[in-house]
This record gives C-alpha cells, structure tokens and sequence, in this order.
C-alpha cells in the first residue's frame, strides 16, 4: 500500500497541461500537499485549458504559458523541478483525424522535448505521463490489461502510444525516470464542456445544463468505464511516488462498466434531460472502439489505488460544480 501523505511537501513540481480539466484539479492537489507547482500551460484554443480552473489557487502557483512545442521553452521549464506530471495533449479523437498534424506536434513533440529536455538538463525529475486506453483501438478481449496488443484506431492513439514509448524509452537507456499511466473515460468538475471535444460525457453535461436532448450514437449499449476526477488525481499522485511504478504502463478503471445509456439514465434522475438514439455518424463510427473496460489490478496491486467515487455520485457533483459555476464554462 503506497501513501502521499507527506511525499510532495516542499517539492518543486511541474505540471503540464495544469490549466485543462485534470491539470488543474492535480494542481490544486499538489498545493494541498505543500508542493511548490509550477503549472505550464499555452492554453491551445479549443482545449480545456481556461484561467477559472485555478482560480482557487491562482495565488500559490507559478503560471508559465509557453507552449511545449518550442524545446527551449520546455528545456527552460524542467529545469529545477523535482517532479513532473505531464498531462498536455490534445484529447480529442475526431479532432486527430481532421488535424493530424496539429496531433504529431501536441502529442509527440511536445512529449518528445520534454524528455529529451529532461535528459540534457534534469535528468533526475521524475515524470508521470497520462496516455489514454484508446492506444488498445478495439478489444479483442474484456477487461483489457495491459498486455492487451495496440491497434489504435485513429491518429490520437497512434501519437499517444508513440508519446508512451519515448518516456519508456529514456527511462530505459537514459534512466529519465517516468512511469505511465493509460486514463480511461474521466470527468467531472472542470471538464471542458464548451465544445464538443471533449467527449461524450462532456456534450451529455452541457446538454444537462441547456435542457436539450442527448443524442445517442448507435443504440447506446456500448460499455465503458468511468473514473471520477478526484480518484484520477489520487492515482496519479500515487503513481508518482510508488518507485515500484517507475518504467511501467499501468491501466486506471472503473469497478462498474456501464453503457452509455446507463450514464445517461443515470443523468436523467438528477436533471430534466430528454435523449435520442440517432445513427452513428460515420467519421464517428470509423474511429470507434465498440464495448471498453480496463483491468487495473496491476495498479492496485503495486498503489492500493481504488476509486471511491460512483458514477451516480460523481454526475451528480458535476452538475451541482457547473450549475455553479456556468458562467465560467459557457459563457
Ligand atoms: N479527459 C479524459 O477522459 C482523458 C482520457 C484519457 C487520457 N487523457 C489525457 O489526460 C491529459 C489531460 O487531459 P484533459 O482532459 O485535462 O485535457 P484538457 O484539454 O482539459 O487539458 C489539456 C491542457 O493541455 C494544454 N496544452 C495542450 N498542448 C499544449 C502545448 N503544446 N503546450 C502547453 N500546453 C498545452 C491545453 O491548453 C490544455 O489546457 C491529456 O494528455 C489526455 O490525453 C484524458
């Protein structure tokens, strides 16, 4: 059983991505904790990067917006800092396929310059990486572990499972330490809900709050599995300080798979929202996975990581957090 209970006090830490939806809510985390957080973060437009996530915290952290597609700006960025949580990226999937290129450069650069940065200039930060479990493209065995082979299936998994290997392989050859951790459907408060980039669940909470009707693609029976924010912030603050984690890929999940159209029924008991079941669009259906869940025991087993928060709890945080704060989010 790994603890973090005093393990970032007085750190120096760097978070990338810390002004998105999980940067941030890590960030504030980590001040919770007594690390000092350097947040770094250009606020790429359309992204869940927005100024009202940190606003609670705004004080205690350091603010750097430089973009980490410029290696200068990471070398400048790593230097000095104890550890590294690496969660910039471009999420979403359709978005990979009409702007491949901006993906190459979000996902793989950007990974690419900050462990080569860290191997020139901070060679003993120890990093996090936050890859995704659509590197898995569609199963072809449930739950999904992480010997599972990868066949992605749109450019997004491609250039994430490329971002994974850069980081194992420094930690290899070059002993710039990290670990890696596959996400898998995460939400909660400060989810970009603005554009539909973000996900389905994303698109189902704004729909909540602006009482139009969910569409739901195919017949909605496809599975998933669900983390809440604060169990993703717990995990990734474990990972980081279980050595035993260092140089593996380890899958995070849900005890509960659910289809999309529980998610939604569940929705339907805490707001007003109607629902459709409509055709998948074909870009959409091109780039599907089908049903999804992950095994995660390898992570319990090294962490004593479990998700505390279900499902029902956790849409109904979300909705009370952005019938709050609305005007930060949709306006
Ligand atoms: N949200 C999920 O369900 C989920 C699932 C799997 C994996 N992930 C991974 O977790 C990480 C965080 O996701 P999120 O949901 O918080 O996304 P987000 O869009 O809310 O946050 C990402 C942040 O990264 C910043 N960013 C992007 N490119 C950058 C660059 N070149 N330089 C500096 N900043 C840059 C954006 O401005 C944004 O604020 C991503 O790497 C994502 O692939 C998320």
């Amino acid at each position: 059983m790994s603890t973090y209970a005093t393990f970032y006090q007085g750190k120096r830490v760097l978070v990338t991505g810390g002004l998105g939806f999980i940067g941030s809510s890590l960030s504030m985390a980590l001040v919770q904790a007594g690390a000092q957080v350097t947040v770094l973060d250009s606020l790429v437009e359309h992204h869940g990067g927005n100024w009202q996530n940190i606003k609670t915290i705004r004080d205690q952290v350091e603010v750097n917006t430089h973009d980490m597609r410029q290696f200068a700006d990471v070398c400048e960025a790593v230097k000095n800092k104890d550890y590294i949580f690496h969660l910039a990226g471009q999420v979403s999937h359709g978005d990979s396929m009409r702007e491949p290129l901006s993906d190459l450069q979000i996902n793989c650069v950007s990974s690419m310059n900050l462990v080569e940065a860290c191997r020139q200039f901070n060679p003993s930060a120890i990093t996090v990486y936050t890859s995704t479990r659509q590197v898995y493209g569609v199963p072809i065995s449930l739950p999904v572990r992480e010997d599972h082979p990868v066949l992605p299936v749109d450019v997004n998994g491609i250039n994430k499972l490329a971002a994974e290997y850069y980081h194992l392989l420094y930690h290899r050859v070059y002993d710039v330490r990290s670990t890696v951790l596959r996400l898998t459907n995460t939400y909660g408060p400060r989810l970009q809900i603005k554009n539909d980039r973000q996900g389905f669940i994303s698109v189902f909470v704004r729909k909540c709050l602006n009482n139009e009707p969910i569409k739901i693609f195919g017949d909605g029976t496809q599975l998933r599995d669900f983390n809440y924010i604060d169990d993703v912030v717990d995990a990734l603050l474990l990972s980081l300080a279980t050595p035993s984690c260092l140089g593996k890929v380890f899958n995070l999940g849900s005890k509960q798979h659910q289809s999309v159209l529980d998610l939604v029924k569940i929705l339907q008991k805490i707001s007003a929202v109607q629902y459709e079941i409509v055709p998948f669009p074909q870009d959409k259906k091109l780039i599907d996975i089908g049903d999804y869940y992950g095994d995660f025991s390898a992570f319990v087993e090294r962490t004593g990581w479990q998700p505390k928060v279900d499902l029902a709890d956790g849409l109904k945080q979300t909705l009370e957090y952005f019938k709050q704060y609305r005007s930060d989010y949709l306006s």
